[in-house]
Order: structure tokens, then sequence, then C-alpha cells
């Protein structure tokens, strides 16, 4: 069956072009009511205009579609949660995906630059998802995207400050997927590669043009739907291609011994084991991860006696 949002509330911020208008004009496709949030300004964050959102607005109404336009920055968070109210009397679906881009080389990177990012990205998407946060817990109802990017998960040159803003959007939604599970309010994070005005000044003109929102859409859309459970996570997509990512721990090494000081010989002695990826863990939680470390004081102090592998030590304490 296909998958419906008739019934659904949506608000996607910064849908006036690139991703966010395909979002918008998905969901809408599909019988649910959306906020088309755009403040209309340029790539750097200047300026602002209300035709951007209008214009989306008025492609979903032509098609029959539900659907408001919000113009205010996500910097005012419960203006936008507001309009959906106001229009729609609910809200069910975040999409945070607003953005802008003041790429600098770090040793010219200014206050502004990096202010600017972090207000628009993470401050923003934390404004406009705490202003739902409440309506969605009390309905037991509500999905969050962050847009996070592969700048962040990767490092890119010039970019230290969107670097940072989009991986602290990766641990906000880490810790909301935590403390929205048992509300059935879900949050993932989603890493996109598509053409836009963005991506135009430092891709070639046809890889703009073949890498379509539309081949990262349909995955925004099941992460939003009533019958997905994923909560927390992380995925690469475009090209129509989709790939989930997770933390990798090495095996690590125990470098004390008992009523030995800690040295960064030692250290350094070890440090091919420390790295080993071979026979890796995949900690999902942060009680799975600390419990490994703390086991190893037990280990420490029965030292001979047991492996020298945290993650069995921490199956032997527990
Ligand atoms: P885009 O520039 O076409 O879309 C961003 C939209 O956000 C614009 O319409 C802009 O007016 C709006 N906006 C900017 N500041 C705003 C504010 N304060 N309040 C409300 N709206 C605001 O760019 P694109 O590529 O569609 O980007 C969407 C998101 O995806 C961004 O968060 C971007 O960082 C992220 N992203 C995109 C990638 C790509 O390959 N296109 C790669 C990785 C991340």
């Amino acid at each position: 069956m296909s998958l419906s949002f008739e019934g659904r509330v949506v608000l996607v911020t910064g849908a006036g072009g690139g991703l966010g208008r395909e979002y918008a004009l998905a969901f809408a496709e599909r019988g649910a009511s959306v906020v088309v949030n755009d403040l209309g300004g340029d790539t750097k964050g200047g300026g602002k205009n209300s035709a951007a959102a209008d214009k989306v607005v008025e492609e979903i109404r032509a098609k029959g579609g539900k659907a408001v336009a919000n113009y205010d920055s996500v910097e005012e968070g419960e203006k936008l949660i507001q309009t959906a109210l106001d229009a729609f009397g609910r809200i069910d679906i975040v999409v945070n995906n607003a953005g802008i881009l003041r790429d600098q080389s770090f040793a010219r990177m200014s206050d502004l630059d990096w202010d600017l990012i972090h207000r628009i990205h993470l401050k923003g998407s934390f404004l406009v998802t705490r202003a739902a946060w409440t309506h969605m817990k009390n309905q037991k109802f509500g999905r969050i995207i962050m847009t996070t990017s592969a700048a962040g998960i990767y490092g890119n040159f010039g970019q230290t400050n969107y670097s940072a803003a989009k991986l602290g959007m990766l641990g906000m939604a880490n810790t909301l997927a935590v403390e929205g599970h048992k509300y059935n309010v879900h949050c993932n994070s989603i890493a996109p590669l598509a053409g836009s005005r963005l991506t135009e000044s430092v891709m070639p003109p046809d890889l703009v043009a073949s890498l379509k929102p539309e081949y990262v859409a349909p995955l925004v859309l099941w992460l939003c739907h009533d019958q997905c459970q994923e909560n927390g996570g992380l995925f690469e997509v475009g090209a129509g291609w989709i790939g989930k990512l997770r933390w990798e721990r090495s095996q690590g090494h125990i470098v004390r011994q008992k009523n030995q000081p800690m040295t960064p010989e030692a250290v350094r002695d070890h440090w091919d084991k420390i790295c080993d990826f071979t026979d890796a863990t995949k900690p999902t939680t942060i009680r799975e991860a600390a419990q490994s470390v703390v086991s190893v004081l037990f280990q420490v102090e029965s030292e001979g006696e047991v492996s020298s592998n945290p993650t069995a030590v921490a199956a032997l304490a527990s």
C-alpha cells in the first residue's frame, strides 16, 4: 500500500527552493498539510523575500494540495510552529532543512561567519524543534528530521563553521531520539547530496542537474511516516542511493597496570593495537559505551586474570 500523509501536518524549513521545496511538494502530493517556511534570503544569510515560499505554496495548491507560507527565519522557531497550529491545528512532522553557507579557510573565518552558520543551522533547528516538541509528546506522535552533512561527518576544506554546526545537529538528534522514544517521537538525520543553489558553486553544472532533489525526498518521507520505526539513525542519501552510518570502536587496549602510573610512552607503544579495527565493536548507547570503559577498572584490579578486551570484560563484569 502506498504511504499516505493524509491528516498529517508538516513543517519544512527552507522550503522555498532546493531540497526543501521537493520535500514540501512530495508531502503535499501524499495528502499532508504543509507549512512552507522560507526567509527568502541569499545563500550567505543576507536579505529576505516572501516570493520563494509563496511560489511553492502556489505550486502545491495548483495541484490540489494544502499549504500555507511562513516567511520567518528559523531563529523565530515559535512563529513557524504557530503558523502550523493556526492554519491546520496541529504539528506532526518537522523537517529541519533551512540552511546557508559561509565558507572560509580557517585562518580567515570571522566571528560572523561562525555565528551566522550556528544561528541558522544549529540554533534554528533547536528553536523550531523545541517549539514543536511538547505538541508531539502530548499527541504521542512526532517525526523530526535533522539535515546534517558529509562536511560534518568527514570534514571539508573551508567549512569549519558549517561542519561544526552540522555535527552539532547530529548530536542534538542523538539525544532527541533518546528523549522522544517513549512518546513515539522519532528523530533521524540525513546527509544529502543534491544539486541546488548551495552546491552549484562547488559542483559542475551537469552534476548539479543530475543529482536531483527528488532522489532524496523519498527517504525523508519514509522516515517521517508512522509506519517507520527508525529512530536516531544517520543516512547518507543522493542519486537514488541510501546508506546508513554508525559508530565503530576498535577493541582498544589497556595501557595501564595495577599500582603503576599511566604513561604517554605506553600509549605510543600500543598505538597500533589501540587503532586496530579488527573485530571492532559498534556501541549504540551511552550505557553500553561507558560500561565497557568502567569495567576496565575491574580488569586492571584483577590483573592478568581476564582478557584485555574491555567489551569481553564488560560481559564478564555484568
Ligand atoms: P538551498 O539554498 O536551495 O535551500 C535552503 C533554503 O533555506 C533556501 O531556500 C533559503 O532561502 C532557506 N533559508 C536560509 N536561511 C533561512 C532561515 N534563516 N530561515 C528560513 N529559511 C532559510 O539549499 P539546499 O541544498 O536545498 O539545502 C538544504 C539543506 O541541505 C541545508 O541545510 C544544507 O546545508 C543541506 N545540505 C545540502 C547538501 C546538498 O548537496 N545540496 C549537502 C549537505 C547538506
